[in-house]
C-alpha cells in the first residue's frame, strides 16, 4: 500500500474518494462529487487559517482508502488548536487489513505537526458528518486506536405537509420571523459577530462572500433588530444537501440548522417563534423531508412534530506531542 497526496483539483480523485465513500457507507449516508468538491475546496482551504490535506491509500495503483483533515487556526479559532478527521473510509473490499489504521495515523501525525493538541472524527467546517455515523458502527474502530467516545447527537427530521404551528411558537410577542434581505446583511453580521463569534459568524461571513442567497438565514427581529438566526438549505442553495442525508424522505427535500438566540432574549419564546417562522417558509416553498442537524436538544425540536432520523457517536483523541 502507497499514500498518494490527495488534490482537490483532480477529478480523479474527487470521482475516486466519492465513490470510496458511497461504496462504505452505503445508499443511505451516499453523496455526490459536488458536494466532496465543496468540502475539499481550495478556495475555502486556502491555507491563510483554514487548512485541509489528505491522502488516498492506493493498492496496485488502484484508490482503496482515503482520508481527509483539517484544522481551523486564527482568526477562526485560537490557539491551542483543535483538528479533526473530516472523512476517512475504505472500500469494502479492503477493508480490515490495515488502511484504516494507516490512513488515521496519517492524519494524526499531520494534524500534530499543525500544531493540534486533540482531534476530533468529522465535525469541521466543511462537515461531511458530527461524528461516526451509528449506522455504520465505526466508533468501535476508533476506539481501537485510543479515541474515546463522547456522547450521541442526532438528525431529527418530519414530512412537513401538514405542518401546523404548535402552542409552543405562539409565545413570543412583538417581533417579526422572515427571510434575510440584502439590506440586512449588516444587521444578520452583527448579530452573529455578538453572539456567535466563533463558527456561525464565519460561516455567514465566508456563505455571502462565496455568493450564498442571503434568504437562506431566516431572522427574527425584535424592537431592537435582529435577535435570532437561523440558516435553511433547499435543494437549489450553495451548500450541497448531500450533508443532511435526506434520501430516505419525501421530496423536496429541505434543511434548518439549529436556533441562535440572543443570550439576554433566552427563554422568551424567540427560539420557537424563528423556527415556526422557518418552518412555514419550507413549507411554502413546497418542501416536503426537512432535515434538522447536528443537536441534542431532542426535546425542543420534538414539539414541532420532529422525529430522531439518525444518530452519530462523537469521538476524539488526544494529540501527544511528537517530534515536528
Ligand atoms: C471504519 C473503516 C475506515 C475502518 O477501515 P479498515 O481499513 O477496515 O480498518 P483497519 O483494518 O485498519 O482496522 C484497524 C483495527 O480496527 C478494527 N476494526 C475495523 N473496523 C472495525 C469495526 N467496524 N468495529 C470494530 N473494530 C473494527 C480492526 O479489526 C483492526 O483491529 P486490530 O487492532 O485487531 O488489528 C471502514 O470500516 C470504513 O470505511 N467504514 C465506513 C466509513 C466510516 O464509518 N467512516 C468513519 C466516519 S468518517
Amino acid at each position: 500500500m502507497t499514500l498518494e497526496t490527495f488534490d482537490p483539483r483532480s477529478s480523479a480523485h474527487i470521482d475516486a474518494a466519492t465513490r470510496i465513500w458511497n461504496a462504505a457507507c452505503g445508499a443511505d449516508l451516499a453523496f455526490g462529487e459536488r458536494f466532496m468538491r465543496y468540502n475539499t475546496d481550495p478556495g475555502y482551504w486556502n491555507g491563510q487559517g483554514r487548512h485541509q490535506a489528505g491522502r488516498l491509500a492506493m493498492i496496485d495503483g488502484q484508490p482503496a482508502g482515503f482520508v481527509l483533515a483539517s484544522v481551523m487556526k486564527a482568526p477562526y479559532a485560537n490557539a491551542p488548536y483543535s483538528g479533526h478527521i473530516d472523512a476517512l473510509a475504505v472500500a469494502p473490499p479492503y477493508q480490515r487489513r490495515g488502511i484504516g489504521r494507516a490512513l488515521v495515523a496519517w492524519a494524526e501525525t499531520w494534524l500534530r505537526g499543525q500544531g493540534c493538541a486533540g482531534v476530533t472524527v468529522g465535525a469541521s467546517a466543511r462537515t461531511f458528518v458530527p461524528g461516526p455515523p451509528l449506522e455504520l458502527g465505526s466508533a468501535a474502530f476508533f476506539e481501537r486506536l485510543g479515541y474515546s467516545r463522547n456522547g450521541i447527537c442526532c438528525d431529527m427530521a418530519r414530512d412537513l405537509a401538514g405542518y401546523q404551528t404548535p402552542p409552543t411558537a405562539l409565545k413570543a410577542s412583538g417581533v417579526t420571523v422572515r427571510p434575510a434581505q440584502p439590506e440586512d446583511k449588516a444587521a444578520l453580521l452583527g448579530f452573529l459577530k455578538r453572539e456567535f463569534p466563533g463558527g456561525w459568524y464565519w460561516e455567514c461571513v465566508q456563505l455571502l462572500e462565496a455568493g450564498s442567497r442571503i434568504s437562506d438565514y431566516v431572522i427574527l427581529l425584535s424592537e431592537r433588530g435582529v435577535d435570532a438566526a437561523l440558516l435553511v438549505t433547499f435543494e437549489d442553495s450553495y451548500r450541497p444537501m448531500d450533508r443532511f442525508y435526506p434520501h430516505r424522505l419525501p421530496r423536496p427535500w429541505g434543511q434548518l440548522g439549529s436556533v441562535g438566540v440572543s443570550a439576554d432574549r433566552r427563554g422568551s419564546g424567540y427560539g420557537a417563534a424563528l423556527m415556526d417562522g422557518a418552518l412555514r417558509y419550507l413549507q411554502a416553498r413546497g418542501v416536503r423531508g426537512c432535515v434538522i442537524d447536528w443537536l441534542v436538544l431532542v426535546d425542543f425540536y420534538g414539539k414541532f412534530g420532529f422525529e430522531v432520523f439518525r444518530q452519530y457517536e462523537m469521538a476524539g483523541k488526544e494529540l501527544q506531542r511528537g517530534i515536528e
